[in-house]
């Protein structure tokens, strides 16, 4: 999927795989909202129908099942009453197989039809114990509810009477169930990744490589790239490809390009989003050409600290206009870039980028990140500058 140059996406598959790291693991999307929603509307339909006019009691078996509880009881339409009961029987990803005793069932349910409401069910253990503890108290009826069940794994005789989600035997999260306490609040599900590395912090080196237009970004990134191993985001490289593609995404940002101009941050934030959840188990990143305005450099850090990373540094080349202009007429002369053929738009890059993205050197000197590169000269001159830094930080 990945292609270490381009990371070319275009907006309609923004909604494709996130990953996300919840203590040490990492996990993927898996159900959305929308598909939980609509599974439990399905069941809450078919209980509507078994039970109306009977007056079951609801047993909430805690802590994974208070957010289906909650969506499935706002379905039911007739007189019901819901109590919660506490079951524990996970530790880590595995099933224990040891399942504790019930806690808080102090609902008198003598001759009631209980339905018990399980966030999931899998081998059947939890199942069999709340079970037993229940029919001792003389229901009319014990029936039971999930909004996860895994067949493949299930091993008991006691029937599940009403099943939103049958799921393959894997280790899910989000939507009320945890992974060692956390993910419960995350509306939709996801599940734990083949992949499981996602550097930290530690190990990633995440450079922005910053300059006005012409300054050398595109031909520094290349050597970096190979010297450390890092993989190149360069929006410009990606709108180009998107252009080209003739996607919407391309038409979109050809206007603003054309010009001179910087294309809307919203449009560009949601491509690097994409490309850092496409891209778990790397070294680091080099950015090149983003961020270019206040509102993409506070996305970056924020979308980097969801990775549980962070920028090391900011390599700002600096190279006097004459020298930019030059460098950008000539390589217009063959490059086929169409900003680059004509010398109004070629000022006007280097006055949005005065305008609009030079402020954010403070931005960086604020966090102790900012590193002024001379630009000029060779381009082994400048990359032997650009590592003697990196190795310094
Ligand atoms: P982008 O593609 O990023 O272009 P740019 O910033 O204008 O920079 P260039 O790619 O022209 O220069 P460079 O610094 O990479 O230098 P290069 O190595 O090529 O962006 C284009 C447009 O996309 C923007 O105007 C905007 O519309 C949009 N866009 C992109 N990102 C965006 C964002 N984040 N937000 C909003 N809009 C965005 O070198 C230039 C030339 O000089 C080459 O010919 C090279 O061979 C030569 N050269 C390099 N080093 C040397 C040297 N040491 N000595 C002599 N020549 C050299
Ligand atoms: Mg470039």
């Amino acid at each position: 999927m990945f292609n270490s140059y381009f990371c070319s996406l275009l907006l309609n598959q923004l909604s494709s795989l996130k990953r996300i790291k919840i203590q040490d693991k990492v996990f993927e999307s898996y159900l959305s909202e929308k598909d939980i929603q609509d599974a439990i509307l399905k069941v809450a339909k078919e209980i509507n129908k078994k039970y109306r006019g009977k007056k079951p009691v609801f047993l909430g078996v805690l802590n994974g099942s208070f957010l289906f509880a909650a969506d499935l009881m706002k379905a039911i339409d007739f007189d019901c009453e819901i109590s919660f009961v506490k079951v524990a029987s996970y530790v880590g990803t595995q099933s224990s197989g040891q399942v504790r005793q019930l806690l808080g069932l102090d609902q008198n349910l003598q001759g009631r039809h209980v339905v018990v409401v399980e966030d999931i069910v899998d081998t059947g253990n939890t199942v069999e114990a709340i079970y037993g503890l229940i029919k001792n108290m003389g229901p009319s009826s014990i029936s039971f509810a999930t909004l996860l069940f895994k067949p493949k794994v299930y091993s008991k005789d006691i029937k599940i009477d009403y099943v939103a989600l049958e799921i393959e035997p894997d280790f899910v999260v989000g939507y009320g169930l945890d992974y060692d306490g956390y993910g419960r609040n995350l509306n939709s599900l996801y599940v734990l990744s083949e992949k499981q590395s996602i550097k930290t912090n530690e190990d990633m080196m995440n450079i922005v490589l910053f300059g006005p237009p012409g300054a050398g970004k595109g031909t520094q990134a290349m050597k970096l790239k190979d010297k450390y191993h890092l993989v190149h985001i360069s929006t410009g490289d990606i709108l180009r490809k998107e252009i080209k593609d003739g996607s919407d995404l391309g038409l979109q940002a050809k206007g603003f390009m054309d010009k001179g101009e910087l294309v809307p941050d919203e449009v560009v934030i949601e491509m690097i989003e994409n490309c850092l959840n496409e891209n778990g188990d790397v070294n680091g990143f080099i950015f090149d050409g983003f961020p270019r305005t206040t509102e993409q450099a506070l996305a970056l850090d924020n979308l980097l600290q969801k990775h549980n990373t962070e920028i090391d540094s900011m390599l700002s080349l600096e190279v006097d206009d004459e020298e930019l202009v030059d460098r950008i007429i000539k390589r217009g002369r063959d490059s086929g870039r169409e900003d680059d053929k004509n010398e109004s738009v070629i000022f006007n890059r280097i006055i949005t980028y005065n305008k609009k993205t030079a402020p954010l050197k403070e931005y960086y000197n604020k966090q102790g990140k900012y590193n002024s590169i001379k630009g000029i000269g060779t381009v082994e001159e400048v990359l032997d500058r650009l590592t003697k830094v990196i190795g310094a930080n």
